[in-house]
């Protein structure tokens, strides 16, 4: 699968979970978080790991994807504190809030403004490719966290 189809399919999957959130009482929260969390946990991976490094090769994505690192720094920061939260704190639901809020403007700047300049700049050969490689990355990274969580 080309990269930037297999990484808007990431995100459209978040999206998803992020409206089930939204739709849902507050008890269904932390299992849809958990949800959440593996899917940017997989995701954030693959983009740093094979995505983002081959579009800082790139002279004009270079300051779209170093912002994108810093976005995922603070997306990473806010998972762990959430999961590191007791169940009835009073701080899951707003930094949840805040968390989809932030994730939703990240997306919206990979799809709307970094996503047409790779398309501008790399070929679809070699996204392609790109793909495939992030395919597997993902599937091997999934497979350690399992193994990790004891699964
Ligand atoms: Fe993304
Ligand atoms: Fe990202």
């Amino acid at each position: 699968m080309n990269a930037i189809e297999l990484l808007k399919d990431d995100h459209d999957k978040v999206e998803r979970l992020f409206q089930k959130v939204k739709a849902t009482e507050d008890s269904e929260h932390k299992e849809l978080f958990l949800k959440i969390k593996a899917e940017l946990d997989a995701h954030t991976h693959i983009e740093e790991k094979i995505f983002y490094p081959r579009l800082k090769e790139e002279e004009q994505l270079e300051d779209i994807t170093l912002e994108g690192v810093e976005e995922h720094h603070q997306a990473k920061m806010f998972l762990r504190e959430l999961a590191n939260l007791s169940e009835d704190s009073e701080k899951f639901e707003p930094k949840l809030k805040v968390l989809m809020e932030d994730i939703t403007h990240h997306v919206q700047e990979e799809e709307g403004e970094m996503f047409p300049k790779v398309e501008k700049v790399i070929g679809k050969d070699e996204l392609e490719k790109l793909g495939e490689r992030m395919e597997e990355e993902k599937r091997n990274f999934q497979k350690s966290q399992t193994a990790s969580s004891g699964k």
